[in-house]
């Protein structure tokens, strides 16, 4: 386990320090893709122990955060972006549906924005998917699922606001 998640942490520092915008993070997501092909892998860093919300690496340079999620029954969310952060979103088992949404009135600190929903796709073992900042999804799971995401910033700090989807 150390030493999976010390060299996962190597490779997102070097990637992130060369490019912190989009570019950069769909490098990760496609690091992370290739990672969790690995059965070693995902056994260390997502192994069935893993809660609902473990914090595996937060970064004290450049502020990511390795999460990793164990869900073993359905679990949704209902639409949301990661305010002024970034997410990746890497599935490692089970199957997401995920939808994204666009932005149809924005959000207040007392009111809620509303969204539409725009696609609707699968995240199945071994992919990852890059939300950027303001990207609005909902991920769906019908069944158990595990997942490791990377978040820009430490999302347990930011206050986040509400959406409601409208059709
Ligand atoms: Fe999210």
């Amino acid at each position: 386990m150390e030493r999976i998640l010390s060299d996962l942490v190597s490779q997102c520092r070097t990637l992130l320090q060369a490019d912190s915008g989009p570019e950069g993070r769909r490098q990760v997501a496609a690091l992370l893709s290739d990672q969790l092909a690995s059965p070693d892998v995902v056994a260390a860093l997502v192994p069935p122990s893993t809660g609902e919300r473990d914090l595996l690496y937060q970064d004290p340079d450049l502020g990511f955060c390795i999460l990793a999620h164990n869900y073993t029954g359905p679990k949704s969310s209902s639409p949301h972006d990661h305010g002024p952060s970034w997410a990746i979103y890497a599935q490692a088992r089970g199957e997401t549906e995920m939808t994204d949404f666009e932005l149809v009135t924005p959000a207040a600190e007392d009111r809620p924005g509303t969204v539409k929903a725009v696609r609707t796709y699968r995240l199945c073992p071994g992919d990852a998917h890059v939300y950027d900042e303001g990207d609005l999804h909902a991920p769906a799971r019908s069944g158990p699922t595990s997942l490791l995401r990377i978040e820009g910033t430490d999302m347990s700090r930011v206050k986040r606001l509400r959406y409601e989807a409208i059709a």
